[in-house]
Order: C-alpha cells, then structure tokens, then sequence
C-alpha cells in the first residue's frame, strides 16, 4: 500500500538486515521509548528468526507484520499485534518505530494510516487500539493524527530503561 512516499507491505526474511541496521544505529535514541532487547535482536541472524516467528503469527492470524518503506528502503516498522478475529471482538493493537534518519518527515503518520486501512478492509477489524510513553509525544502526534483517541492509562505497565511506566491507552473506532 503506498501514501504519498510512504509504502507499507508485510515484512519478508531479506528485511532482516537492514532493520539490524536500524536498529543497531538507533539503540540508544531508543532506549527511553522501546523495552531492553537480547544481543540478538542486533544482527542479521537474530532478526532472520524473528521475522520467520512473525510471519508464522501472520499465518496463523494473530499479527499483521509490516514494514515502512520510503523509496523502496526499508525505514521501519508497523505492526498489527494482539488481533483477536472473533466476530464479538474483531480489534488489533498497532505498534510502529521508524528509523532515527527518517524521522519527522512523515512517515509514520502515513504508515499508521495505511495500517489502519489495512485493519478495517484486509483484516475486518473493528476496533485499533495502541499504547504510547506519556512522554512520547511524537507517538502521541502520530495518533491523533490518525483518529486516535486517549481513553486511559495503565499504570506501571512497561519496563523502560530500567524502570516501570506508565502507558497511555489509545482507541480508534475503525468501522461496524
Ligand atoms: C514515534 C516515531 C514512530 C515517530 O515517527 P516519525 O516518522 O518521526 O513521525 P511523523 O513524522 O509522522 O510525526 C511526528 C510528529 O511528532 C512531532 N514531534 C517531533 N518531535 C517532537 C517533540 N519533541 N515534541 C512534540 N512533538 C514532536 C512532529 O512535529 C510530528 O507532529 P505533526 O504531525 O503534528 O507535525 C519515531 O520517533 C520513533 O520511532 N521513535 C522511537 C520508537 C518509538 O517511540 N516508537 C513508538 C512507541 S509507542
């Protein structure tokens, strides 16, 4: 799916080095907003066995997992996690980052916006729902610019940099 220069399609095993490049670069921009990961997590190898457990949750229905592109370049990513598909339910959590040299030009408001179309007409889904750092304003902008809005927080709910935050709750009605 393509916004303007924004482009958002399901991840593939050949992503794996680009987003360790990512990634590797990033960890200390990263490290107020996004939880401790395994050494793992920054090579080749380690992202390879991720993307194959994420797309094995794709098949089994329960994750939606993209990449961001700009210019065909992988610049992050967009996931659909925690999707529970029953007809009384039918919601999906979106989580996204995107790479510090991209940053501020966009790109993630576009990217949340095709994730959420492909919510509501790929995957039928009802109900999005996401969770922010009450001090992560930019995630906060990316939202609410997207038809989010704040409904609660949860308390002491993520480890960050070596202490328990808080999490603010966000909702968006994506259709019947
Ligand atoms: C949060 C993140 C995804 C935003 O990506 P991005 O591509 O830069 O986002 P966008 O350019 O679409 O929008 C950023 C918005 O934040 C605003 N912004 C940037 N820095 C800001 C700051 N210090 N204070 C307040 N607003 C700020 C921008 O002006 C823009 O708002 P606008 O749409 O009203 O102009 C990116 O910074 C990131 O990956 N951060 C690290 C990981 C992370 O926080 N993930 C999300 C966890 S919930």
């Amino acid at each position: 799916m393509r916004n303007s220069s924004t482009r958002i399609r399901l991840i593939e095993p050949a992503d794996a080095a680009s987003i360790a490049e990512h990634r590797v670069r990033d960890v200390e921009a990263f490290r107020p907003w996004e939880p401790a990961q395994p050494a793992d997590f920054f090579t080749s190898e380690g992202q390879a066995e991720r993307i194959d457990r994420l797309l094995a949750g794709y098949q089994a229905g329960l994750v939606w997992p993209g990449v961001v592109l700009a210019d065909d370049q992988v610049i992050g990513q967009v996931t659909v996690g925690g999707i529970l598909p029953q007809p009384h339910l039918r919601r999906g959590s979106v989580g996204y980052w995107i790479a510090s040299v991209a940053q501020n030009q966009g790109h993630a408001g576009r990217a949340v916006g095709l994730a959420l179309q492909t919510m509501k007409d790929e995957l039928g889904l009802h109900r999005a729902e996401a969770s922010t750092n009450l001090e992560n304003l930019p995630s906060q902008r990316v939202l609410r610019r997207n038809g989010f809005s704040p409904y609660g927080v949860a308390h002491s709910s993520i480890l960050l940099d070596g202490s328990w935050r808080d999490a603010l709750l966000w909702e968006r009605i994506l259709g019947d």
